[in-house]
């Protein structure tokens, strides 16, 4: 606590600081008086105010306690830290609490990439977002591995696990990647993907479904049928609704037929008569390495809508390796980029000062984690510290066989709770004794003294 004492004159000024020390010291409070000797009369006024700052040398040989920065960065708000002024909370790397808005309105490119080597808490910091954004934005999940399935059942969401109508949409170009991402690439040739597209377009309006699309193509492209026998059984006709909350594990899916329903999963999202969406795209880049125009025209898209795309990567290297197009569309298109410990170099995108940031993040699993948060503008550079409370870890965690326990507890009880959320929570109660105090797991490590680990 500061205090301030003002008069008019220096004795007075004395008089009252004594009197005031004395009065504290009566009720057991220990002054400080910075810039001043009481013993000593001597005043903290402008002749000794710079070497109140610190770095300079005490020259004037007034002061009695030498000039700490420790005292004078309780003067300067120094500690403070700011990410932006409301969002989602997280933590800087010393424990101050930032907040996080991917919707605050001067943003107008809400494009995020995120990258990071394996097991360093891409898919749970990204869990996170989606858990505190996805009451008011409909949201649109592509996963790999079911890293985001418990979120999605805790928050209502619709899982998609057979099959899908691709002629629910019956834009002539998206058609054509549909079909391109069926058939054999080498078969069309630029001149063929022209003609395809034509066909489409003057044929779309006559078939009811995608199997009437096909046979019409039949007639222009020998056998191309062939290419969708063994598919076709994922092929319905019937549409579907809009979601709030739509999940798709891709390794629920045959190979063959994963390109095509991410292409009718970025239409669909696309088409959601919202703008301020999310779209998750877990680690399908491999799926996507032939579409790299559609895929640059759908982040564009998105880009301009004000949705909020999230894709997520082992590292940026690995993505170029796949495609360096597509990786440079992604990487161009993307504001934020949060970046999780992994091996980088200088390039113009990523400064050796970011580097160095990137190099000393830290990781205590179970405890947090830490990302660096870069926007394209360099308007946020930032170190941001991810704690979780005891349902977020329930939640977030990828742990294989982890959930042995829960699921069981869900299996045997969930009929005596009124939704899935509350036997969710009340298994978390009765594990933690806490839901939602994301210190929950920083107090409990200190009390057992276990010690920070780089994640390097
Ligand atoms: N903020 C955190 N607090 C506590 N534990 C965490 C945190 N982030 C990650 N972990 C732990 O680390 C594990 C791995 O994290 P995560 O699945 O997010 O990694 P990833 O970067 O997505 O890896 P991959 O590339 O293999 O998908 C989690 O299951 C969890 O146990
Ligand atoms: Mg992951």
């Amino acid at each position: 606590m500061f205090f301030m004492l003002k008069t008019t004159s220096i004795e007075e000024l004395n008089r009252l600081s004594q009197a005031f020390t004395i009065q504290m010291n009566a009720i057991g409070i220990k002054t400080f008086s910075e810039g001043q000797s009481l013993v000593r009369a001597k005043s903290g006024l402008a002749s000794i105010f710079n070497e109140l700052i610190p770095g300079v040398k005490p020259s004037s040989g007034l002061r009695v306690i030498p000039n700490k920065t420790s005292h004078l960065r309780y003067l300067l708000p120094l500690h403070e830290s700011k990410l932006m002024d409301k969002g989602i909370r997280f933590h800087d790397a010393n424990s101050s609490e930032i907040f996080f808005n991917p919707f605050s309105n001067d943003i107008k490119n809400r494009n995020m990439l995120v990258t990071g080597l394996s097991g360093g808490g891409k898919s749970v910091f990204v869990n996170k977002l989606v858990h505190h954004l996805i009451g008011d934005h409909p949201t649109v999940i592509l996963d790999k591995g079911g890293s985001f399935k418990k979120v999605t059942e805790y928050h209502g969401g619709s899982y998609l696990k057979s099959g899908f109508n691709p002629f629910q949409f019956k834009d002539p170009i998206y058609l054509r990647e549909i079909i391109l991402s069926i058939v054999d690439e080498d078969s069309f040739n630029k001149l063929e993907r022209g003609r395809l597209l034509k066909v489409i377009k003057d044929n779309v309006d006559q078939c009811q479904s995608f199997h009437d699309l096909v046979t019409i193509l039949k007639d222009h492209f020998k056998d191309i049928d062939l290419y969708f026998e063994e598919i076709k059984d994922y092929f319905t006709d019937d549409e579907m609704n809009f979601q709030s909350i739509l999940y798709v594990d891709i390794e629920d899916y045959p190979k063959g037929i994963v390109t095509p329903l991410i292409i009718f999963i970025l239409e669909y999202f696309k088409r959601i008569p919202v703008n301020e969406k999310i779209l998750v795209f877990d680690e399908c880049w491999s799926f996507l390495k032939d579409h790299t125009s559609f895929i640059d025209e759908c982040f564009r898209a998105f880009r301009k809508t004000g949705a909020f795309p999230i894709a997520i990567s082992q590292s940026l290297r690995d993505f170029s390796h796949l495609n360096s197009d597509l990786a440079s569309s992604i990487t161009n298109n993307s504001y934020f980029k949060i970046f999780f410990p992994q091996e980088l170099e200088v390039t113009n995108d990523i400064a050796s000062f970011d580097i160095a940031n990137i190099n000393t993040l830290e990781f205590k699993k179970g405890v947090f984690s830490e990302c660096y948060l870069k926007t394209s503008d360099n308007r946020y550079r930032k170190t941001i510290r991810n704690y979780l409370s005891p349902i977020e870890l329930q939640l977030f965690h990828t742990e294989a066989g982890a959930d042995l326990k829960f699921n069981q507890f869900l299996n045997q009880f969930k009929d005596y709770f009124e939704s899935h959320q509350e036997a969710v929570n009340a298994y978390v109660r009765l594990i933690h004794d806490e839901v939602n105090n994301s210190f929950y797991f920083s107090n409990q490590h200190q009390n057992y003294g276990e010690h920070f680990v780089h994640a390097r």
